[in-house]
């Protein structure tokens, strides 16, 4: 079978790696892929959002079966695209991604079918936006309805602060049309873990927990990234506490989006805070997520083909995923600067060396070939992920690994896992 994954980060890598494990892929291509992606497969220099590019490509090769990384190109269509065109892909359509598109939409989904959430209002003019953040009398959350790269989201501690959140999205237009619409939420706290899972309009099948670091600096300080190490799975989350999130959050999602007349199919993968109430949605993505693919794919002991295509096909209540009992982490090393703006085009070295480990897996971010070495090309650069018997195991791994990469500027967190370390400790 021929497989096209759309797609150039760590995610990506992961899931290529993941496939070309499968013994019915025969041929993958990668568009636009990277250095790493390139070990697996042909990468084509296609971008991710290019739609009509990627339908040639497709015409081109013509794949058995696309498979979508990144949300972009779902909420710009690429699955009704291909669809129309009698293409077989895995992804949700551009209406059913809106649940990560537009924070309104998965809002009001969610209310509509008790799924626990913040409690909040949607708003289009900022002076009642201003009044109902005001109705919190302390910290509250500012969201931009739309895509804003992850950037969309301000924790406000006072009314003053969310007055400026909010006219910093609807009046300055900060995140342009993304911010024309807001939701305002409660502020909650606990951990926040993240769940996976495929879902074929049907039925669900969850992968295991995992959690990402989304601050750059160690102890969850400095800014927001797209994700600095994950790891999986997560201690907190017991087998109780997932018994309660697919029983309030998984099968409601699926009973709602049958009763809405949404075909959903593909991967969904709510962000939960594990309040003191239990667990609350604190958004839906439409896709994987990037870090976390790279751990949960070091797990997996299924086919991922198989699993992609009982998705596309509906037959997923017939198909079981199978994962290792042993524990992964995954840290990201990135360019001097990020999340800030960094250079490109250091060489990497090492890559081999790390390699060498047992259990250890280097999934490449943002690197590309250039004059016969390998170079950075991105913020997040790579995904050093190892396996371990348990999570001090394959951290200790994944940190040997990193020891033995360099190039110019490179920074990663040295604390990925210090929430689980920190709950095992005072257990
Ligand atoms: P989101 O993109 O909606 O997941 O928000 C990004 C980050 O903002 C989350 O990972 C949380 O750390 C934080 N956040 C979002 N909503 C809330 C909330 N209601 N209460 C506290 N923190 C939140
Ligand atoms: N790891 C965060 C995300 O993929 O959205």
């Amino acid at each position: 079978m021929k497989v096209l994954v759309i797609g150039g980060g760590g995610r990506e890598h992961a899931l290529a790696w993941k496939l070309a494990q499968s013994p019915r892929v025969t041929k993958l291509y990668a568009a636009p892929g990277n250095a790493g992606i390139a070990q697996v497969a042909e990468c084509r220099p296609v971008g991710a959002e290019d739609l009509p590019g990627l339908h040639a490509l497709a015409q081109e090769v013509k794949p058995d079966l696309t498979v979508v990384g990144p949300d972009n190109p779902l909420a710009m269509g690429v699955v009704d695209l291909f669809q129309k065109h009698g293409l077989r892909i895995f992804g949700p359509s551009a209406s059913a991604a809106r649940f990560e598109s537009s924070k309104i939409f998965a809002k009001q989904f969610m209310a509509r079918h008790g799924i626990p959430t913040a409690r909040f209002g949607q708003f289009s003019d900022s002076r009642s936006a201003e009044a109902f953040a005001r109705s919190f009398g302390g910290p509250c959350v500012v969201k931009a309805d739309g895509l804003a790269l992850g950037k969309g989201v301000l924790v406000c501690q006072t009314p003053t602060e969310a007055a400026q959140a909010i006219r910093l999205m609807m009046e300055q237009k900060a995140f342009g049309a993304a911010g024309e619409r807001v939701v305002i939420e409660e502020f909650m706290t606990g951990d926040e873990i993240s769940i996976h899972a495929l879902v074929d309009g049907r039925s669900f099948r969850a992968f295991p927990s995992s959690q990402d670091h989304k601050r750059v600096g160690d102890g969850d300080t400095g800014p927001n990234t797209g994700g600095m190490g994950t790891i999986s799975p997560v201690p907190q989350a017991t087998a109780e506490l997932l018994q309660t999130v697919e029983r309030q959050i998984l099968e409601p999602f699926v009973r709602g989006c049958q009763a809405d007349g949404i075909e959903y199919r593909g991967l969904i993968y709510p962000g939960l805070m594990l309040t003191p109430d239990g667990p609350r949605v604190l958004e839906f993505n439409a896709r994987f997520g990037d870090p976390e693919t790279q751990v949960l794919m070091m797990r997996m002991e299924s086919d991922l083909l198989e699993a992609v295509e009982a998705v596309v096909d509906g037959r997923l209540a017939d198909t079981a995923l199978r994962f290792r009992s042993e524990a992964a982490v995954c840290v990201v090393m990135a360019s001097g600067g990020y999340p800030g703006d960094y250079p490109k085009g250091k060489v990497i070295r090492g890559l081999d060396d790390a390699a060498k480990l047992d259990g250890v897996q280097v999934f490449h971010a943002g690197t590309k070939r250039q004059d016969g070495a390998i170079v950075t090309s991105g913020g997040r650069v790579l995904g050093v992920t190892a396996l371990g018997r348990d999570l001090k195991a394959a951290r200790e791994r994944a940190y040997e690994a990193v020891a033995r990469i360099q190039f110019d500027g490179a920074h990663c967190r040295k604390d990925i896992g210090w929430r689980a370390f920190r709950f095992m400790e005072n257990k």
